[in-house]
C-alpha cells in the first residue's frame, strides 16, 4: 500500500520512509541526477534519483505514464517550486517498481493539453486522467452525496425505475428497443422517470427521489446530451410551496457543503410572463439587468416604413439601453451583434446612438424629437447610450433581444461569475400553440396541473389558462424544472383532449396512467434537476461532455466505443417475425 497520496508529503515529513504509488508525468534526465513526476488521482510528487545511486538507470528508463511503486525518504529540495503544493520536497528513492509500462500517449496528460476533442474522446481513459476531469468527477461525485444526504434526511426514499419501458413524453424522440420475444414490439427509454414517480406516489409512497438516467434523441447542444442525469423528485399530499421550499433548501444544502457557499438569501422569484418581457427568455440570466423595454408605442405613428409595416402585421418593436453604449460598440462591434441577431431569427437590427446635441444610427433621420425623448424615457436611456432595436414577430424580438444583452453583457464585463443567482420562474402557461401543426402543445408536460383559477377556461380557452408549472433558473441556464400533477382522471383527459389526442390513443398509450388515477391518486407533485447541468455550473465550465465520465460527441457518437454501431445479420434476425427459426 502507498503511505500517503502524492499532494500530501510537506516539509513537515522530512526524513519519514514513505511509499507513493502513481503514473510518470514526466523525466527529467541531468545526466547525475533524474527526476520523475510522480502523478496519482491528488497530486504530483517529484521523485529523486541521485548519482551515487544504483536506481538512477532504472529511473532513466522510465517514460510517461508507466505505473509505478516508489520507496524512499522525504528530504528538502534544493531548488523550490512554490506552485506546488508538494514543491518543497523530494523523495530521494531507495527501491522502485515499475508496476506496468505503457505506449507513448497520444496526447498530453496535463490541464492544457492541445489534443483535439476527438482524440480526447477516442482515449476518454487518458483523458480521464487530467487534473482537471479528476477534479470535475470529484465534484460530480460530491453533489451526488450532497443531494442524497439531503434527501435521505428529510425522509425521501431513493426508489429505480425501469429502464426498458413504454414512450413516456417529455417533448423529444425516443430512443427504441426491438424486442426479441414480441416481434415487431418495442421497449422505449424513458425521456424521465415521470410516470413511473407518479405511480410511486399512487402506490402510497410520499417521498421518491432517484438518480435518474434519461435518453433523448433530441438536436444536441452544449448543455444537452442523448443520455443525462437527473435529480429526479416526488412528493405527494403537498402543494407547490412544499415542492419549492424543499428544492431551495437541497440545493443550499449542495452550495454549503460542495461550493462552500451558504445562500441564505430566499431564491428570486418572477413568471414566466415576467420572464418573457423583461429578459426575452424562459430562462432569463439575471445577473445584470439589461432588460428588453417595448418601444411599439414610439413607432405608433414612425415614417420608418419597415418598421410601421411589422406593427401593421401585428408585430413588436423592442430595445434594450446599453450604458455607455456608444463608446463602448464601434460601428464593428454593431455589425457583429446584427450577425448575433439574425442567428436568431432577426431580420435586422437598429440602434440609436444616443448624444447630448444629436441622435445618430440608420433609422435617426426617420426619429423625431419627441420620438426620441420617448425611447429615452422607455429605455430609461441617458446621452451616451447606445439604445439596440429589433422589430418583428413578438417571439423573434424576443429571441434576438435575448441573446443580444447576453453578448452585451459578456462584452462589459457585467457578469460575476462567482455569483449564484437562483432565479425560480413560475406560472407558466399549460400549452402553447403551435401554428404550422395548428395544435396545442403542452409546455411542460401532459401531467401537469392547471392552476385552480383556470379550471373553468381549460377546454375553452386553454393557451390563457396557467398551470402549477416551475423552472429554477440559473447563470441562464433551466436547472431544473417540475409541476404539479393532475390527480384527477378527468382533467387528465380534458388535457389530452386538448392536445388532440384520439380516444384510441389516450387508452393504448396512456390507458393504464388514466386508470391508476381512479383508485385514490393523493395530490402530488415534483421536479427534476438536471444533474450534469448542476456539475456544470459548480465546476464552471460550458461544456457538458467535461462532466460526464464517458460522453457522445455533439452527433450522438461515443467515439471511444465506436456506438452506435453496425451488428451482425445473426443479432438483428432474432428480431424478425418472417426470419424466425
Ligand atoms: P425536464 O424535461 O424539464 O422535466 O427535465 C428536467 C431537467 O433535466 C435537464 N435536462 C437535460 N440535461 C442534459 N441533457 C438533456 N438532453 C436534458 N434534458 C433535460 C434540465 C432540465 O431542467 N419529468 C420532468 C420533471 C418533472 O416534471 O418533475 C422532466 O423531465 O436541467
Ligand atoms: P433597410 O431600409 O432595410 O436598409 O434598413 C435600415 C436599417 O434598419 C438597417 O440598419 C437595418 O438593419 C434596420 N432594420 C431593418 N429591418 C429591421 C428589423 N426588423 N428590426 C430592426 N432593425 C431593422
Amino acid at each position: 500500500m502507498a503511505t500517503h497520496h502524492n499532494n500530501e508529503l510537506t516539509m513537515e515529513h522530512i526524513g519519514e520512509h514513505v511509499v507513493l504509488k502513481g503514473f510518470v508525468q514526466k523525466r527529467r534526465d541531468l545526466g547525475n541526477l533524474v527526476f520523475v513526476d510522480l502523478r496519482d488521482q491528488e497530486g504530483i510528487t517529484q521523485l529523486a534519483f541521485d548519482a551515487d545511486n544504483d536506481l538512477k538507470s532504472i529511473g532513466q528508463a522510465l517514460k510517461n505514464e508507466y505505473v509505478v511503486e516508489a520507496e524512499g525518504v522525504v528530504r528538502e529540495r534544493s531548488s523550490k517550486n512554490p506552485n506546488m503544493k508538494t514543491g518543497d520536497i523530494e523523495i530521494d528513492v531507495t527501491k522502485v517498481r515499475v508496476l506496468n509500462t505503457a505506449k507513448q500517449p497520444p496526447m498530453l496528460i496535463q490541464d492544457n493539453t492541445d489534443a483535439l476533442e476527438d482524440t480526447r474522446l477516442k482515449y476518454r481513459y487518458l483523458d480521464l486522467r487530467r487534473p482537471k476531469l479528476q477534479k470535475m468527477m470529484t465534484l460530480r461525485h460530491e453533489i451526488m452525496q450532497a443531494v442524497r444526504s439531503y434527501l435521505n434526511q428529510a425522509s425521501f426514499l431513493e426508489i429505480e425505475t425501469p429502464i426498458l419501458t413504454a414512450s413516456t413524453p417529455e417533448g423529444a424522440r425516443d430512443y427504441v428497443v426491438p424486442s426479441r420475444i414480441h416481434k415487431g414490439k418495442h421497449y422505449a427509454l424513458p425521456q424521465s422517470p415521470q410516470l413511473f414517480k407518479q405511480l410511486l406516489m399512487v402506490g402510497g409512497f410520499e417521498r421518491y427521489y432517484q438518480i435518474a438516467k434519461c435518453f433523448r434523441d433530441e438536436d444536441l447542444r452544449s448543455d444537452r446530451q442523448p443520455e443525462f442525469t437527473q435529480i429526479d423528485i416526488e412528493m405527494s399530499f403537498v402543494d407547490q410551496e412544499a415542492v419549492i421550499d424543499l428544492s431551495e433548501q437541497m440545493i443550499k444544502h449542495v452550495m454549503k457543503t460542495v461550493m462552500k457557499v451558504p445562500l441564505n438569501e430566499p431564491f428570486k422569484r418572477i413568471t414566466y410572463a415576467e420572464a418573457m418581457r423583461d429578459y426575452g427568455s424562459d430562462k432569463p440570466d439575471t445577473r445584470f439587468e439589461l432588460k428588453l423595454k417595448d418601444l411599439s408605442d414610439v413607432f405608433k405613428t414612425t415614417s420608418f416604413q419597415v418598421f410601421q409595416n411589422i406593427l401593421n402585421d401585428g408585430g413588436s418593436i423592442q430595445g434594450i439601453s446599453v450604458p455607455n453604449g456608444n463608446t463602448e460598440f464601434s460601428r464593428k462591434d454593431i455589425d457583429k451583434l446584427t450577425d448575433e441577431a439574425k442567428k436568431h431569427g432577426a431580420k435586422g437590427l437598429s440602434f440609436v446612438k444616443l448624444e447630448a446635441d444629436k441622435v445618430t444610427g440608420p433609422i435617426a433621420k426617420f426619429l423625431s424629437e419627441p420620438e426620441v425623448e420617448h425611447i429615452k424615457t422607455v429605455c430609461g436611456a441617458n446621452n451616451g447610450d447606445l439604445v439596440l432595436i429589433v422589430a418583428d414577430k413578438l417571439a423573434v424580438v424576443q429571441a434576438a433581444l435575448g441573446h443580444l444583452r447576453k453578448v452585451v453583457a459578456k462584452k462589459l464585463d457585467l457578469i460575476d461569475e462567482n455569483v449564484f443567482d437562483f432565479t425560480w420562474v413560475l406560472d407558466w402557461p399549460m400549452f402553447e400553440y403551435d401554428e404550422e401543426t395548428k395544435r396545442y402543445y403542452a409546455l411542460h408536460h401532459p401531467f401537469t396541473r392547471v392552476q385552480d383559477k383556470h379550471k373553468s377556461i381549460l377546454i375553452d380557452e386553454p393557451e390563457k389558462a396557467l398551470a402549477y408549472c416551475y423552472d429554477l433558473v440559473v447563470q441562464g441556464y433551466e436547472l431544473g424544472g417540475g409541476s404539479m400533477r393532475i390527480h384527477e382522471a378527468m382533467m387528465q383527459d380534458s388535457v389530452f383532449n386538448v392536445l388532440g389526442l384520439s380516444k384510441e390513443e389516450q387508452q393504448t398509450r396512456f390507458g393504464f396512467f388514466t386508470e391508476a388515477l381512479q383508485y385514490g391518486t393523493p395530490p402530488h407533485g415534483g421536479i427534476a434537476f438536471g444533474l450534469d447541468r448542476l456539475v456544470m455550473l459548480l465546476g464552471h465550465t460550458d461544456n457538458i461532455r467535461d462532466v460526464i465520465a464517458f460522453p457522445k460527441t455533439s452527433s450522438a457518437q461515443c467515439l471511444m466505443t465506436h456506438a452506435p454501431s453496425v451488428v451482425s445479420a445473426e443479432q438483428l434476425a432474432v428480431f424478425k417475425e418472417n426470419e424466425e427459426k
